[in-house]
């Protein structure tokens, strides 16, 4: 997942991530390029909808850095 390159990479992004891809935060929220967001090998799932509403500037094109690969 887009969450687990960012471990990965060590990347400092702070606060990124904090519930490790249990989807009860929202803090891996990302905003896609249409083309990227159209490009994703799978729609959101229920839970992570549930979990989008709650993002900060949701948009069309949010996605879950957790959730998507
Ligand atoms: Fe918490 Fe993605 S890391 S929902």
């Amino acid at each position: 997942t887009l969450l687990d390159v960012v471990v990965n990479q060590d990347l400092n992004i702070e606060g990124f991530g904090a519930c490790e891809g249990t989807l009860t935060c929202s803090t891996c929220h990302v905003i896609l390029k249409q083309q990227d967001f159209d490009r994703l090998p799978e729609e959101a799932s229920d839970e992570e909808r549930d979990m989008l509403d709650l993002a900060y500037g949701l948009t069309d094109t949010s996605r879950l850095g957790c959730q998507i690969t």
